[in-house]
């Protein structure tokens, strides 16, 4: 299985303002950060991939298939979107709905094997067993995301667009966060829009900056350099690459 995205030419209008143009990007297995700041048109990237946005130019090619503004192709793809807290389901509800969703035939009610696939899943994003039941806006924001990733990750995908996962998680859930999604970035192909790129630094095989038509890719250290970062964040690069260089310290 080979897991590759090849975005070719792309180019994106909404409500008549272009927010990506000429965009051309290749992944493969592993994982990918996108950072950029508000409105630079992560998100826009992330549900053009899945379909849910019809580009206006460009292809998006998933293992040499064209799947451009065909959400139904995307099933090989899992997709945490960026977090909200008004969903009124349970943890479990959350996670096996997703599942039948997900499945191509009918028939789509769960059997046994949906329970236990969705309560797999959920310890396996280590989600204490007491909050399976909870509603979603009862849960902590670490605790929400997981049930996030458990969504996407409970149909198997290949490929996982995660947009923004480390958000309204706390300092340390952080760090064991970014270990897990390290840790599936080693079969998949993982994709991470992020305001923070050294979090995911150890395990970053390239990072896209972004700012709606501008963009660069490349190795991490090419990338978070003063000059690149000061074309798409300004004055706050500064910041941003001293970050960079405290964390390489130790
Ligand atoms: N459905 C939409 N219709 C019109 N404009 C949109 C829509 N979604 C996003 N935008 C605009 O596109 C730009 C990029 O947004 P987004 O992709 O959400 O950026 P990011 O995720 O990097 O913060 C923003 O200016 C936003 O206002
Ligand atoms: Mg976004």
């Amino acid at each position: 299985m080979a897991c590759t995205i090849d975005i070719r030419d792309l180019e994106v209008v909404l409500n008549g303002e272009v927010i990506l143009k000429d965009l051309n990007l290749s992944f493969e297995r592993g994982l990918y950060q996108i950072i950029g700041p508000n409105g630079s048109g992560k998100t826009t990237l992330l549900r053009t991939i899945l379909g849910l946005i019809k580009p206006s130019r460009g292809k998006i090619i998933l293992d040499g298939e064209d799947i451009t503004g065909k959400p139904e192709k995307a099933n090989k793809i899992g997709y945490m979107p960026q977090l909200s807290n008004e969903i009124p389901l349970t943890a479990f509800e959350i996670v096996l709905d997703s599942l039948l969703l997900h499945r191509k035939r009918f028939p789509r009610f769960a059997r046994r094997r949906d329970f236990e696939k969705a309560m797999e899943t959920l310890k396996s994003v280590h989600l204490p067993e007491d909050r399976w039941k909870k509603l979603f806006g009862e849960l902590s924001g670490g605790e929400r995301q997981r049930v996030l990733l458990a969504r996407a990750l409970v149909y198997d995908p290949e490929v996982l667009l995660l947009d923004e996962p480390l958000s309204s998680i706390d300092p340390l859930g952080k760090v064991e966060f970014v270990e897990m999604i390290g840790k599936l970035s080693r079969d998949k192909t993982i994709l991470v829009t992020s305001h923070d790129p050294i979090l995911f630094l150890d395990y970053t095989k390239e990072i896209v900056v972004l700012n709606r038509t501008f963009y660069r890719v490349g190795k991490p250290e090419d990338i978070l350099t003063l000059e690149i970062l000061g074309e798409v964040y300004g004055e706050s690069a500064v910041k941003l690459e001293e970050h960079v260089h405290i964390s390489d310290a130790h």
